[in-house]
């Protein structure tokens, strides 16, 4: 998310969430004090001594197995890695996907030529391996979301969408979505294969899809253009994501809200949509233009928005399904994890100031050996909602029509409703507010479960966890399922312990005195994405440390033993630019990442970087970068 749209988030949040449901901050701070973690911490700034007493232990700097050396968190015009790793540009906003796709051209307003190029503001990715089924490392498919676009940055003499012209609306709609290319590596470098069978764009200008499960097919879905109330044009916002044990992969729509516009009160939807922060103030310019980006002339089209998206990359004629199941929220992304007795269990996060974390569990069980057969596990099954206790445990309610308050005495007359607006069946059942979460994670190596919790700035209360006024740094929760480590974790029991992984901030500055990772040669702020290793470590990227003057970037840390929170360093953004979507290929010896949004804060006149190619006239690119190491062998190892 760039500054301009967490300014109108800011807006947009206050009445977002209008219950009391506890926050978690709180209960965190309920729970530490109850242990005396950090008992008279407040009038001290000996965090690290607090931390290192509690554990009895005091760390070494390398403690950690994780074998670079740091770099140094500065923020510079380019891209830097650790020593003896290698980062190259893989493919850039603007490049060629589909086999007849024009070159780039630096600022040109062409929505046919872009619906075929590579999209805007690289997030998710997901390496799937070639052939389908198999593990290969170094051939496969690249799918990747285009969160937003930034048309201060793509066209000249603009301050934001807000001013485009109706031909550079239809561009920035062609350059949402995802991309899918074929890339294999040779001689140790990858490459995008040129004229793939493969290669897809997906774009809200034209690509069809179905929406599955209860609630396709219900009223509150019908629009002029589609009376069945089953189909829609196009995925919007796709942040992160997630991929399946039978090969597809789920992309998330995210800040749907800011594409429409309108008068609310005229719907029948008012409280729907106000609680998802739908309103007069759109962030885009497309309701100027287009009938269904506006309320008031198609009162059901943000119906069809805020699911998670399932997509088989390996047939590039698939129809991708929008699948209710999984809820309507803005879902950062949505990662699946195989339980030992082959249930299916996918965790995603709602990313807002005070919202919630929920979990699925599929009606139906994978089968191994049908790939067919696993096809459509996602339409069906239960939705939960976390709430988390003083005690430890962590509940996962479900969220399930004539539960509770779930029924029609609260308008909710089906397992529909309660989809639609899953965010008001949450508020009911008392789940409990977070700080923003975005990825959740499985970590398949121990068992639990990894919750980036980027920040909230409007946290007013200091306290003895966080002792801001505002918690700009953000946290990482660690969930534990019963069962036992690793596969014995059983990811579908009603309850789960709970712990405080990393608490972000600079252990240095005693302004920051929330820090949990004291010893560690990085400081972490605004956790966003998160990818595991072979050995089970955490890599985890940021969006939003420049406004605490360092860089966003890739930070790794073991999550057990001496090296446990420890983060280092491994990989800088270039000026303005978060990082996103880190993936390894099955063997680590590539971490794939995406840098989204360089030069953010300035124009495409006056680009604060022109980073990657940094040629007189070429703008700033969000790209993806394949990174190495030079010897050819695992990350980090
Ligand atoms: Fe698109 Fe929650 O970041
Ligand atoms: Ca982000
Ligand atoms: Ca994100």
């Amino acid at each position: 998310m760039n500054e301009q749209f967490e300014i109108i988030e800011d807006q947009d949040d206050i009445p977002s969430n209008p219950t009391s449901n506890p926050r978690v901050a709180d209960l965190i701070n309920a729970r530490l004090s109850r242990r005396g973690f950090f008992k008279g911490l407040m009038a001290t700034s000996a965090v690290a001594g607090a931390y290192m007493a509690t554990n009895g232990v005091v760390r070494a700097q390398d403690a950690s197995t994780l074998t670079f050396k740091s770099i140094p968190q500065k923020i510079t015009k380019t891209h830097a890695v650790a020593d003896g790793y290698d980062a190259n540009i893989l493919i850039r906003y603007g490049d060629k996907v589909v086999a007849d796709a024009p070159a780039f051209v630096p600022g040109a307003v062409d929505a046919v030529s872009q619906n075929k190029q590579f999209g805007y503001n690289n997030d998710f990715i997901a390496f799937m391996p070639l052939p389908v089924g198999s593990d290969s490392s170094d051939h496969g498919l690249l799918c990747v979301n285009h969160e937003y676009t930034n048309a201060e940055l793509m066209w000249p003499g603009l301050k934001d969408s807000m001013g485009v012209s109706q031909e550079q609306a239809l561009h920035e709609i062609a350059a949402h979505g995802h991309s899918v290319v074929e890339v294999k590596k040779t001689g140790g470098t990858w490459q995008v294969i040129d004229g793939s069978k493969y290669a897809r764009r997906i774009s809200a200008l034209d690509t069809e899809m179905v929406i599955t499960g209860a609630v396709a097919g219900h009223d509150r879905l019908k629009t002029s253009s589609d009376p069945t109330g089953t189909r829609v044009i196009g995925t919007l916002n796709n942040c992160a994501g997630g991929k399946t044990p039978w090969g597809t992969i789920l992309i998330a729509e995210e800040n749907f809200n800011g594409y429409f516009g309108g008068d609310i009160s005229k719907t029948n939807e008012e409280r729907n949509y106000k609680r998802l922060g739908i309103s007069t103030d759109s962030w885009y310019s497309w309701v100027k233009y287009f009938d269904r980006f506006n309320v008031e002339k198609e009162p059901n089209e943000p119906n069809k928005f805020g699911w998670m998206v399932e997509i088989d990359p390996y047939d590039p004629t698939s129809t991708p399904k929008k699948r209710s199941a999984l809820g309507r929220f803005k879902h950062e992304g949505a990662t699946v994890i195989l339980n030992k007795d082959n249930s299916v269990v996918a965790y995603s996060g709602d990313d807002q100031r005070f919202d919630y974390l929920y979990k699925f569990v599929a009606s139906k069980k994978f089968n191994p050996n049908d790939r067919a057969a696993n096809m459509d596990i996602l339409e069906d099954g239960t939705l939960y909602v976390a709430k988390f206790n003083e005690d430890g445990n962590v509940n996962w309610m479900p969220l399930v029509h004539g539960d509770g308050p779930l029924t029609a005495q609260n308008d909710f007359n089906s397992q529909a409703d309660v989809l639609i607006e899953t965010r008001r069946a949450a508020d009911l059942l008392g789940a409990t507010q977070m700080d923003r979460p975005e990825d959740v994670e499985p970590n398949p190596v121990n068992g639990k479960v990894y919750v980036m919790l980027t920040n909230n700035s409007k946290r007013k209360e200091a306290n003895i966890v966080n002792p801001r006024v505002e918690n700009i740094h953000g946290h990482v929760l660690e969930l534990t399922p019963p069962g036992g480590m690793g596969k014995d974790a059983d990811h579908t029991a009603d309850t789960f312990t709970w712990d405080i992984f990393l608490l972000g901030g600079n252990p240095a500055n005693s302004e920051d005195k929330s820090s949990y990772h004291p010893g560690a040669e990085s400081w972490v702020s605004c956790p966003d994405n998160m990818a595991v290793d072979h050995k089970g470590r955490l890599w985890i990227s940021t969006d939003g440390a420049p406004k605490s003057d360092i860089p966003d970037g890739m930070h790794a840390t073991d999550v057990s033993g001496a090296g446990r929170a420890l983060t280092k360093f491994f990989f800088a953004c270039p000026e303005g630019a978060e990082m996103c979507g880190p993936e390894f290929t099955p063997d680590g010896t590539t971490l794939f990442v995406a840098v989204q949004h360089p030069a953010d804060g300035s124009t495409f006149d006056a680009p604060s970087t022109r980073w990657p190619d940094f040629a007189d006239g070429m703008p700033p690119r969000p790209s993806v970068v394949a990174i190495t190491k030079q010897d050819g062998g695992e990350i980090a190892s």
